[in-house]
């Protein structure tokens, strides 16, 4: 049998030189002119070991990583097509405990398969959910969905069922699937990785939702800064089609199903569902008032089920192995797995799948090994740029939906960025003012003009001008913001300000005693 070698072609991997890795492997197979394949994997999301390289040997996989393209030869030396040992050398991946403590339902393959080979994707457990899905009738497939507990992983957190069950019940000439693949929250990589690692996944998510809703054609809309998860998608949709995945009979049955890729023009706002649709009929990203809602009246005013990329890519495992397996992960009203993405400064940056219910503090201290500088951790942003900022002493917070807004948090698309001692919390409460008054679609005015008076009372408590009455103005504005705003943009930018002010006050003292402080 010839070796196979399995390096990441995961845009995160590349920026790690994983390209010049795979160029280096592949010349010295030459120079010795031993045959192996070359497999490019998604990443398992340890990113801090990419690019990390995997060989397949009688006893498993073994991996190396990170590999630098200087390490080529001395792998060769040391035997590495057989696992030999090696500075670099990681062992069987599964027990790397970055990848060992997690429980992988949704990222079950990516890493582990070729992202465009449909057999190797079938040969791991790909399909059986859609396979499923057609012996049963669109009503089940929605009770499924929704008795498995499953939550829009987008940030709002939304029953997918119930969204579901809207579109089912609404009556419509043609429906859509939109998959929302902005993901344009800081720290978040999810959605990216299963497009680039396990893209088959999300075909299959949208395609059950389709056979669930009655909608015959889905689009993923997805970032502009993600060309290699777009190239992947394009290519995984063209064989899904020439497979009889999608088309006019899914895998031989009377229901069709078809899809398309979509490229955004960058703005934060267009993740924004209503503001996505307009972005995709060819407008101005601009939020639209609700009602009606987009599963009523949505993409060019027909139903329309819009939901996350990880939300339809958990859709098949679901399916495949029964709501009651899936529900049984998680804790409260939160159930199943979540693919957490730990990043800024932070020692083990990567992708994180778990059940919910790890607290905060297990995160960031265990899993993320604390911060990359080796200071203190001051704050940890979770759910993006509009989500709060947690302070130490909330470190046992469960990650959990409810528990996070009980203490006036979201855990959002579950990105979590970490800050050390350095970080100076007023410097971040202007910039979650500045972002918004940056990526606002000045449709409302809290948020509009809001964000940009936010930020001139957050310069004037920074220069010391009568920093209490600024201060009580800026809750003030937040309270506006938070109660007048007709997105989450404006209303959710308090968030990151009010947590700031909260829990870390001596950063908005005086500008003579922070200086002095300093
Ligand atoms: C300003 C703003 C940006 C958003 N960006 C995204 C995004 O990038 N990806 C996403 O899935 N949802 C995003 N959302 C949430 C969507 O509006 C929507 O709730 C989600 O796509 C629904 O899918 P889900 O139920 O599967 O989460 C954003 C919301 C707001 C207010
Ligand atoms: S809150 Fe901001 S982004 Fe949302 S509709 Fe109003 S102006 Fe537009």
């Amino acid at each position: 049998m010839i070796p196979r070698i399995y390096i990441p072609g995961d845009s995160g991997a590349l920026a790690l030189g994983a390209e010049k890795v795979a160029k280096a492997i592949a010349s010295e197979l030459a120079e010795r002119g031993i045959e192996a394949k070359i497999v490019r994997n998604g990443s398992r999301g340890a990113y801090f070991l990419e690019p990390m390289v995997e060989v397949a040997t009688a006893n498993g996989r073994v991996a190396y990583g990170p590999v630098k393209p200087s390490d080529v030869k001395s792998l060769f030396d040391g035997g590495f097509l057989t696992g030999g040992h090696h500075k670099r050398w990681l062992g069987a991946p599964d027990k790397i405990p970055f990848l060992a403590k997690q429980t992988r339902l949704t990222f079950a393959r990516c890493g582990v398969t070729d992202p465009l080979s449909l057999e190797s994707y079938k040969k791991h457990g790909g399909l059986n959910g859609l396979m499923n899905a057609l012996g049963l009738t669109p009503a089940a497939i929605v009770a499924e969905v929704t008795e498995s507990g499953l939550r829009g992983r987008g940030g709002a957190g939304f029953p997918t069922g119930i969204k579901w069950k809207t579109v089912l019940d609404t009556s419509g000439d043609r429906k859509y699937i939109v998959c929302n693949a902005d993901e344009g929250d800081s720290g978040t990589f999810a959605d990216r990785m299963i497009m680039e690692g396990d893209p088959f996944v999300l075909i299959e998510g949208m395609t059950i939702a389709g056979i669930a809703t009655g909608a015959t054609k889905g689009f993923v809309y997805v970032r502009s800064e993600y060309p290699h998860a777009v190239a992947v998608m394009n290519k995984a949709v063209e064989i899904a089609r020439k497979a009889g995945v999608l088309g006019a009979s899914v895998l031989g049955s009377a229901h069709a199903f078809d899809m398309e890729i979509r490229v955004g023009a960058g703005a934060y706002v267009c993740g924004e569902e209503t503001a996505l649709l307009d972005s995709l009929e060819g407008k101005r990203g601009m939020v639209r008032a609700k009602p009606p809602l987009p599963a009523h009246k949505g993409l060019f005013g027909k139903p329309t089920v819009i939901n996350n990329v990880i939300s339809l890519a958990s859709v098949p495992v679901i399916m495949d192995k029964g709501a009651a397996f899936y529900k049984d992960f998680g804790m409260g009203r939160s159930r199943g797995t979540i693919p957490i993405q730990i990043a800024g400064n932070v020692k083990y940056a990567g992708l994180f799948e778990a059940a919910f219910g790890m607290t905060l503090g297990e995160i960031v201290d265990e899993i993320g090994g604390g911060t990359a500088t080796g200071r203190p951790v001051k704050a940890v942003q979770v759910g993006g740029p509009l989500g709060a900022y947690f302070p130490r002493a909330l470190f046992d917070t469960p990650f959990d939906y409810e528990a996070f807004a009980a203490k006036d948090g979201l855990i959002g698309h579950a990105g979590i960025v970490v800050f050390d001692d350095s970080a100076d919390m007023l410097k971040q409460a202007r910039f979650a003012m500045e972002f918004c008054a940056i990526e606002s679609c000045g449709k409302c005015t809290p948020c509009r003009i809001g964000s940009t008076r936010g930020v001139e009372t957050i310069d004037r408590i920074a220069a010391g001008i009568e920093p209490e009455k600024n201060l009580a103005l800026v809750t003030d504005l937040c309270n506006t913001m938070k109660f007048g705003s007709l997105c989450a943009l404006g209303g959710f930018t308090p968030y990151p300000v009010m947590s700031s002010i909260t829990h870390f006050p001596d950063d908005f003292k005086p500008a003579p005693v922070r200086v002095a402080a300093e």
